[in-house]
């Protein structure tokens, strides 16, 4: 007789909770990003652009109110050849990266695995398979997550590069309350990346020892910092998931007119 999966525990608290909340929250957050990348629409206002569709390689010409402007687009419009049954959104590009480092991370991974596909959903509580193949066959691709990490550094020098560039309206100095916004996204998916385990690796990893010739290394500072946000990975993903729906949610409703950027120019 099939097992009941979920039941299979003498655990007596609401083990259950965890899940449940993580699979809402990934559903829901990158939900929106996910719809916000297709529509690509009210992403701009100057001197503001949405992490969904930054940095932008091309743009819409027309059609798309709030698009992202051509001439901030690296390389324009669209090219005539791109497929009228897509939507014309940059954020099929270079902020696809995101998508591929988050959903290859160690952490979400062990987060959508409890949460979606119960493998298993916590700790002493039988999952939905019975025997654990680990990540072969088709998740062997979850190794990427090394490579995963070079794009997301470059995508990580863009943003800060964008929120640079949110304190100049028509080349005047100032700040606004979208600027600020911009800066806190580069600033928590920082915090992310630098205490991504690969990252951790990259920088201090295949030595022996830090301070075999007495001194401290700054490699070993840079690896003790790096630990420490690995030490609070999970923290920085959910911060900055949810920093980047605000940034693009803060954008979305100035760009609309719905409220006014409060700012110094
Ligand atoms: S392990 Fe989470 S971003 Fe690399």
């Amino acid at each position: 007789m099939a097992e009941a999966t979920l039941s299979r525990t003498r655990r007596i608290d609401a083990w259950w909770v965890q899940p449940a909340l993580t699979a809402l929250g990934l559903a829901v957050f990158f939900g929106y990003l996910t719809y916000r990348a297709f529509q690509a629409t009210y992403v701009w206002y100057e001197p503001y652009i949405s992490p969904t569709v930054a940095p932008p390689l091309f743009t819409a010409a027309s059609g798309y109110p709030g698009g992202v402007p051509v001439e901030h687009a690296w390389l324009g419009a669209f090219p005539s050849f791109w497929p009228s049954f897509l939507p014309q959104s940059p954020a099929f590009f270079i902020p696809a990266f995101a998508i591929m480092f988050r959903f290859t991370c160690y952490y979400y991974r062990g987060a959508y695995y409890k949460a979606f596909v119960f493998a298993p959903p916590t700790c002493a509580v039988r999952g939905a398979t019975k025997r654990y193949k680990g990540e072969t066959a088709l998740l062997v691709f979850q190794n990427l997550h090394r490579y995963t990490l070079y794009a997301a550094l470059f995508l990580l020098v863009c943003l800060w590069w964008e929120a640079g560039v949110a304190f100049f309206k028509g080349g005047k100095f100032g700040v606004g309350v979208g600027t600020i916004v911009m800066v806190l996204n580069a600033a928590f998916l920082s915090a992310y990346t630098f205490g991504c385990h690969s990252w951790r690796h990259l920088i201090g990893g295949k030595v022996d020892c830090f301070s075999c010739d007495g001194r401290v290394s700054p490699r070993y500072k840079l690896w003790k910092g790096s630990s420490w946000f690995n030490e609070r990975h999970m923290l920085f993903a959910w911060c900055s998931l949810v920093w980047v729906c605000f940034t693009d949610f803060y954008i979305q409703l100035v760009a609309r007119g719905v409220i006014p950027d409060l700012n110094t120019w």
